[in-house]
């Protein structure tokens, strides 16, 4: 199916996203370290030991790589400003970093795009990781330190702020499963790190709006649950595992509460007295951020320790990733935020988008697959508009293809094809197919 622009209401936001780590390039500028310049330092975390110290030199090219955005008929760009970067010790500002999205955001306004801000997306200092990082609630309080200093500087020029990038990959995936940086395999860490990221979310919220700076939200990631059969236990697992990913995160801002059946595990773990922040976290948003890429079938494992989770996946087309395609998922969380949590409140999709195994051939790249899969997750977003929920905005993950995390750069998920040697930028077809579609004379 194929959609444009005119299918969506009118302001409707097009985009791209980006983060930081993933494209600048960590060892220009005076850009501190950051746990990520570590973990990946360190044999076995992440694939080739590959890092971001280049990645895709986004921090020279960053002129060309909003080219394209533009050429592209793109309305924003979803970005993300590094705190290691703006701040390489934690906490004193580096010039040079400041200076850097000065020139990055002023040169989206000249080429007409939204900037459209996230404080975080995972470079903590070294400095503040030597002190416990997110296991330390004094980190929240630095964040919103960060959060302050820099929107002192683009705070007038920027369209949304989000404080922090998916939560769940914080804690979770980061402190329970250890797969990304910080890579710690601890219950006490996870439990203190899911309540301190909201914490920090909060305090930076409460910092910018007594600056007055409008348009403050959260981008959060969400995994469609489906239980693998009938059973009780299986259904019990399903839902807890929507608890773990889905909603302990939206529940705490929106409800001040954490669900149950998560706390049931979590409980003895967690900081003292954390119940007295919950109105810090709960601080109204003026949007909501939803990242999403795919469903996993959960089944209950009695063998294993809480959570007593065994995943699996079903049987529609996987990505690069060996994520199933499932843009039914994205229906549901969008129309599910309105009418549980959020009501009225604008929704953007902030990040969806595939991995592929892209080949350059003949200097282009044919990716149709792609293309299918952006119209078909822009087709959920235009039912789940249509069924009441108040989406504003899409942006695809990614613009370029970049440093994958603990994936390294082997899967490739940008509109636009990055040669890792020469750097050269190559629009694939999903680019120019986009590009069409967002073509404004029709
Ligand atoms: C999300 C991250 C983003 C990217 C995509 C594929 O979890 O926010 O940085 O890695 O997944």
């Amino acid at each position: 199916m194929v959609l444009s622009r005119f299918d969506f209401p009118e302001g409707f936001v097009f985009g791209a996203a980006t983060a930081a780590y993933q494209i600048e390039g960590s060892s220009f500028g005076g850009c501190g370290s950051s746990h990520w310049d570590t973990f990946s330092a360190t044999p076995g975390n992440v694939k080739g030991a590959e890092s971001g110290a280049i990645a895709c030199d986004h921090y020279h090219r960053w002129g060309d790589d909003l080219d394209l955005l533009r050429a592209a008929n793109m309305d924003g760009y979803r970005f993300s400003t590094s705190w290691a970067r703006v701040m390489p010790d934690g906490v004193t500002v580096n010039a040079d970093g400041m200076d850097f999205y000065e020139r990055l955001v002023d040169g989206m306004l000249e080429r007409g795009l939204k900037p459209f801000q996230t404080l975080y997306h995972w470079e903590l200092p070294s400095a503040l990781a030597d002190q416990g990082g997110w296991t330390n609630r004094d980190t929240c309080f630095r964040f919103a330190d960060f959060a302050e200093a820099i929107t002192r500087r683009l705070g007038d020029r920027v369209a949304a702020i989000a404080t922090i990038n998916e939560p769940w990959c914080v804690s979770w995936l980061s402190h329970f499963w250890g797969v990304h940086a910080p890579g710690q395999r601890d219950i006490r860490a996870t439990a203190r790190s899911m309540h301190h990221i909201l914490l920090a979310h909060g305090a930076a919220m409460e910092r910018l709006r007594s600056m007055g700076q409008p348009n403050l939200g959260i981008v959060l990631n969400f995994d469609y649950a489906q239980a693998a059969s009938d059973s009780a236990e299986d259904q019990k697992a399903a839902a807890l595992w929507d608890g773990i990913f889905n909603r302990w995160f939206i529940e705490g801002i929106t409800k001040g509460t954490y669900p149950a059946n998560v706390l049931e595990g979590l409980d003895p773990y967690m900081p003292a007295a954390w119940q007295d922040d919950m109105a810090l976290i709960g601080q109204r948003l003026d949007w909501l951020g939803v990242n999403y890429y795919t469903r996993h079938i959960n089944a209950h494992d009695a063998a294993a320790p809480w959570p007593h989770l065994k995943d699996g996946q079903g049987d529609l087309p996987k990505t690069q990733m060996g994520w199933e395609i499932y843009p039914d998922g994205l229906h549901h969380f969008l129309t599910r935020m309105a009418r549980d949590y959020v009501g009225d409140l604008p929704l953007y999709v902030t990040e969806n988008g595939m991995a592929n195994a892209d080949v350059l051939q003949d200097g282009a790249v044919s990716d149709d697959v792609r293309t299918d899969f952006l119209f078909s997750h822009l087709a959920a977003t235009k039912r789940a508009i249509a069924d009441g929920a108040n989406v504003k905005g899409f942006f695809y993950w990614s613009l370029l293809d970049n440093y994958e995390w603990a994936e390294g750069y082997e899967k490739r998920f940008g509109l636009v094809h990055v040669d890792y040697q020469t750097l050269a930028r190559v629009p694939k077809s999903s680019y120019h197919a986009y590009a069409r579609a967002l073509a404004k004379n029709d």
